[in-house]
């Protein structure tokens, strides 16, 4: 017989929402002393797309806060975009992306942040998304609400894309027969897209009420995990993401308030939970 698991309330979740916060902040500052001499960084290529670049901030990011975590909660299990997994069968799970938006990053575009996620029993629970760009820290905790430092969160009232903006992002491998359409559709229907390259940030502005809607052709669990809490304790709607193992291969995105989803999803068609 498989034994009961207790409930998350009997983990220390508030022990982890506080180090949640304080540790996507620390980062984003070690992130910002980076930043500053971003001229000097190595920038890298991964695989054949020029447009996915990783440089030493990325990796040592990364690694201050596996480093962090292991001192803290040293039960925890982890994954990270540049240094891959440790303890997936754990019940706290921690999806971490060092920097979402690096090639603004390494472009001088202050449009990237530290993003910080736990998954508990399988289930996203509580994220930090830190911009130190704009002094903003976006979190949230089931049940709890979501935030941008102390203000809290709510969606969009939008009815229709024609009353907002909607974020948009696809990269090369995915291929251009899932964006295109997409846009002209959203064109047509009087819509407006934006792209600012990093789908943490997107994300954090759905649950903020500063887009209606947010759609990727293809996300990581990295780049969007922290924020899903966010759009859902602000009141918004998100995809199925996680199905078909989307929290180690990824899968196509949707986030939006309740007023647009289902026009989003339309227009999206059936690639989007294919
Ligand atoms: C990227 C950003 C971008 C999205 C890409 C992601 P990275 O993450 O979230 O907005 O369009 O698909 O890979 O590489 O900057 O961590
Ligand atoms: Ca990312
Ligand atoms: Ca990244």
């Amino acid at each position: 017989m498989t034994p009961l698991q207790s409930p998350a309330t009997d983990l220390d979740i508030e022990a982890r929402y506080t180090w949640a916060k304080s540790v996507a902040q620390q980062a984003a500052q070690l992130g910002m002393d980076f930043y500053r001499r971003r001229n000097d960084l190595t920038v890298e290529h991964k695989g054949s797309d020029r447009q996915d670049v990783v440089s030493i901030a990325d990796k040592q990011i990364e690694e201050f806060i596996r480093a962090e975590l292991t001192a803290r909660f040293p039960e925890d299990g982890f994954l990270g975009e540049e240094s891959g997994s440790s303890h997936l069968g754990a019940r706290c799970v921690w999806v971490i992306d060092p920097i979402d938006g690096t090639a603004c990053f390494v472009n001088g575009l202050h449009n990237w942040c530290v993003s910080v996620g736990l998954l508990i029993d399988g289930e996203p629970h509580l994220g930090a998304i830190a911009d130190p760009n704009h002094d903003e820290l976006f979190h949230g905790c089931l049940g709890r609400g979501a935030f941008v430092n102390d203000t809290p969160l709510t969606v969009s009232a939008a009815q229709h894309v024609r009353e907002g903006l909607t974020g948009t992002g696809t990269f090369h491998p995915r291929g251009k027969e899932h964006f295109i359409p997409f846009l002209q559709q959203l064109l047509g229907e009087g819509g407006m897209f934006i792209r600012n390259g990093s789908g943490a940030l997107m994300t954090a502005y759905v649950a903020a009420g500063r887009l209606i809607g947010y759609y990727e052709t293809q996300l990581k669990s990295w780049d969007c995990l922290a924020g899903l809490v966010l759009v859902r304790e602000a009141g918004g709607r998100v995809n199925d993401f996680f199905r078909n193992d989307g929290l180690l291969d990824g899968n196509p995105y949707l986030v939006a308030c309740p007023g647009v989803y289902d026009q989003l999803a339309a227009l999206i068609g059936p690639s989007l939970d294919g």
